[in-house]
């Protein structure tokens, strides 16, 4: 399946890294889209090297070649390209997934006042009756904040907060956040072994082994 990933500058790109992996590792296409705020947030978090990079394009395309496998199955495409397939319904996709979703860009979706291609396929698969997931990362949130949730709920879109449960006896900071990542596979309908489901023994995949 061709999916989009949009990954914006809410912390934990994290969440936005093992989701391009799962995905990837899945074997689905991915349009991996972050904003520029999201390559400020991933120089930080997951490169360790501060808020400020040098290069936008290139933190996009160390962070697609470290979490993106194999080669190929990732398209990198710039927040600025709304000529891009995705931002056609017409393109054919039918699934995105905002990971992790700021609330500026939560606010974006949720009033169609967009201006990068995050915005833009985010409306698509609204009006097109596609599934789009949006994870925020945000605490504690504003009255603004929760209305604009329920404005992308009543919309059809799923609002899946990156709230990681502990009930599956987590070990790890990746285990926590495969939980949120897979509860968001759950929603696009994409099969994954990304936690022990409740009462099930866990399937282990090569996914498991990165
Ligand atoms: C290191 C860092 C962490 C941030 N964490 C959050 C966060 O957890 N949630 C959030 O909504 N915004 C957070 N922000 C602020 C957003 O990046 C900012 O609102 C930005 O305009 C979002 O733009 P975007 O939605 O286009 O990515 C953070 C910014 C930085 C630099």
């Amino acid at each position: 399946m061709r999916i989009f990933l949009g990954v914006t500058g809410a912390s934990g790109a994290l969440y936005g890294a093992r989701s391009l992996a799962a995905l990837t590792a899945a074997g689905h296409h991915v349009g991996l889209c972050v904003s520029d705020a999201g390559a400020r947030v991933i120089s930080h978090e997951i490169l360790g090297e501060g808020p400020r990079p040098a290069s936008y394009a290139d933190v996009v395309a160390r962070f697609a070649d470290m979490f993106g496998n194999p080669e190929g199955a990732v398209d990198v495409l710039d927040a600025d390209d709304i000529a891009c397939s995705f931002a056609s319904g017409s393109s054919g996709a039918r699934a995105a997934l905002v990971a992790p979703c700021s609330t500026s860009t939560l606010g974006r979706i949720a009033h169609g006042t967009g201006d990068n291609l995050i915005h833009r396929v985010a409306e698509v698969m609204l009006k097109e009756r596609g599934r789009l997931v949006v994870m925020p990362r945000e605490t504690p949130v504003s009255l603004i904040q929760l209305r604009n949730m329920v404005a992308i709920t009543e919309a059809g879109g799923v609002v899946l907060p990156a709230a990681p449960g502990f009930y599956a006896m987590p070990q790890s900071i990746d285990d926590l956040v495969d939980f949120v990542v897979g509860k968001a596979l759950d929603v696009l309908g994409i099969e994954h072994a990304l936690f022990a489901r409740w009462g099930q023994p866990h399937v282990a995949t090569a996914e498991d082994a990165r």
